[in-house]
């Protein structure tokens, strides 16, 4: 099959055939290897990518069915060395400890909070008749809500500090020093927004 999708915001055509998933599509033809195959079952989350807006388990997702869409990967979330909001929260709040699990984790978690936003119910939603948008979420609904995304590591804590962090929209204002004092990394001063379709 002929296909056309904008991924991390420019055009790629390609040749495949009907059964190739867009995770191995990222990986094997697009050399986008940021994005991790864990289980390749749909049980671990850590090939979770954003598909026009919404987050999707890359290894359960036939590339045939983004024709036209927009994907982003983790490569696409950072702009030169300004990082994405979540990707600085996840090193300020030491949100992984080998990595494996952390791009699908911070590609569901800039998804999962636009969820939220939008007045999505999650399984612990008190009252999933209300969609009230821009609710507050606790730290037990962030683990809820990304369930879905699991870390051998056990990281856990920290991802849903990062998350949170990003959430309550708290000022990043934090520095690594290096030798010197040399900052040799700054916390993106905005929240980066991802690529829209082109
Ligand atoms: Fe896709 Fe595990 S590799 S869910
Ligand atoms: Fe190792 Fe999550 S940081 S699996």
């Amino acid at each position: 099959m002929n296909l056309v999708f904008n991924i991390n915001g420019a055009a790629h055509s390609l040749t495949l055939e009907p059964r190739v998933t867009l995770l191995d599509t990222l990986r094997e033809h697009l050399g986008l290897t940021g994005t991790k195959k864990g289980c390749d079952h749909g049980q671990c989350g850590s090939c979770t990518v954003i598909v026009d807006g919404r987050r999707v388990l890359s290894c359960l997702t036939f590339a045939a069915t983004c024709q036209g869409k927009t994907v982003t990967t983790i490569e696409g979330l950072a702009r030169g060395n300004d990082l994405h909001s979540m990707q600085a929260a996840f090193i300020k709040h030491d949100g992984f400890q080998c990595g494996y699990c952390t791009p699908g984790q911070i590609c569901s978690a800039i998804a999962m909070l636009d969820e939220a936003k939008n007045g999505e119910a999650s399984y612990v939603t008190q009252d999933v008749r209300q969609t009230p948008r821009s609710v507050q979420l606790s730290d037990d609904e962030i683990r809820e809500r990304m369930s879905g995304n699991i870390c051998r590591c056990g990281a856990y804590p920290n991802i849903v500090a990062a998350i949170q962090e990003v959430h309550t929209e708290r000022a990043q204002t934090w520095q690594f020093m290096g030798e010197n004092n040399q900052v040799i990394f700054e916390a993106a001063k905005a929240p980066v927004k991802i690529h829209e379709a082109v």
